[in-house]
């Protein structure tokens, strides 16, 4: 008998099934992102996050929408995996709708925290009001982010963001061992020195230098300063497009720097780096690679077809970093994949 239960094989490569999953899984990306900021804009993860579970009927009395086309968003919301729905399959006003597990995770039991994942949909739609083929034409963007932090403002906007989402950064570079033999770290990019601080402190033989633009250096001491780690985590102002990194290090770190710039600037870090590194020494990348990561790439890259600063290729795979640290007289000799709670793959190189 025919198993009712059981799920739909994946198409075969190339069938015309498949050319059309491809289709819709990118058209589903619009009406899901949609999705997601009328979510956020009806306060629909706070609403859930203090009543638990409401019916259809009562959220939409409450929200003051209207109730078919109100049933329809509850219904696609969890269709998205942002709502669970209980009851309702067809369709019925009494259907029960909560927060799913994945919404609480981003957006917190109560429903009220998120400052990251709500500033990145912020930050998506002051790209997608614009007219992109007039953009692509070349229309001028007054307002557009500009790369590096060009002022106070913006690197300490950045620096937060970096900051609320340094544990999974320190995770994977301490899950990956790579540091565990170094004594004289520099941290090249290393963003309010959180990152410093937290391997500082894990690893009680290692001094840290953090590299960094004058703004995220000024912000780097005051962090350094709050935790009391400056025994043991320095703060070294300097521009690596510019100038040379300081020398006598037996580890140098890039984590999440990379992926902001150009295959060319990234060899031109990693020559720097030679040269910083002391014998025995080891080039530490920590990063989120294309591979297995689409649609993060995406989503990043598409905002940054609207800001001019960014260059291209700023994600990349795996081979490509083979390829500019080759170049630059590297050899991997460690590779630690991304773990199921992050993106950032961690590269070791040493020269050859
Ligand atoms: C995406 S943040 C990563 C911060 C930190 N490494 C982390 O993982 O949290 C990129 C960092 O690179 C720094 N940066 C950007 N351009 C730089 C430059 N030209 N010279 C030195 N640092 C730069 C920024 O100030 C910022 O701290």
């Amino acid at each position: 008998m025919l198993d009712l239960l059981e799920q739909p094989e994946a198409p075969p490569a190339g069938s015309p099934r498949d050319h059309d999953a491809l289709f819709y899984d990118i058209l589903a990306g619009g009406a899901k992102t949609r999705l997601l900021e009328a979510f956020l804009d009806l306060q629909v993860p706070e609403i859930l996050g203090s009543r638990g579970e409401m019916t259809a009927r009562d959220f939409c009395r409450q929200l003051a929408v209207h109730p078919h086309r109100g049933w329809k968003f509850l219904h696609l919301l969890a269709t998205v995996g942002l709502l669970e729905q209980a009851a309702g399959d067809h369709g019925e006003d009494d259907a029960v709708f909560r927060l799913s597990p994945a919404a609480k995770y981003h957006f917190g039991e109560d429903g009220r925290q998120g400052y990251y994942y709500r500033d990145l949909v912020n930050f998506w739609r002051n790209v997608a009001v614009l007219p992109i083929v007039e953009v692509l034409r070349g229309m001028p963007l007054p307002n557009a982010v500009r790369w590096p932090p060009p002022g106070l403002n913006e690197a300490e906007h950045l620096e937060t963001w970096m900051r609320v989402t340094a544990e999974g950064a320190v995770a994977t570079v301490l899950n990956s061992g790579a540091l565990a033999e170094g004594s004289r770290l520099l941290d090249v990019g290393g963003g309010d020195g959180t990152i410093g601080c937290a391997l500082a402190q894990h690893y009680p033989g290692l001094k840290v230098t953090v590299f960094n633009l004058p703004a995220s250096a000024y912000l780097a001491r005051r962090t350094i300063s709050e935790k009391g780690c400056g025994d043991r985590v320095q703060v070294h102002e300097g521009d690596f497009l510019q100038d040379e990194f300081p020398a006598g290090y037996d580890r140098v770190l890039f984590s999440r720097v990379l992926c902001d710039w150009t295959p060319a600037v990234c060899r031109m870090l990693f020559e720097k780096s030679r040269r910083a590194l002391g014998p025995g020494g080891r080039l530490v990348i920590n990063e989120a690679l294309v591979d297995g990561n689409l649609d993060y790439t995406v989503s990043w890259e598409f905002r940054y077809l609207f800001y001019d600063t960014f260059g291209r290729c700023l994600f990349k795979p795996l081979h490509v970093y083979r390829e500019l640290l080759n170049d630059a007289g590297f050899e991997i000799v460690n590779y630690t994949p991304m773990p199921p709670a992050v993106f950032y793959s961690v590269i070791e190189a040493v020269p050859k």
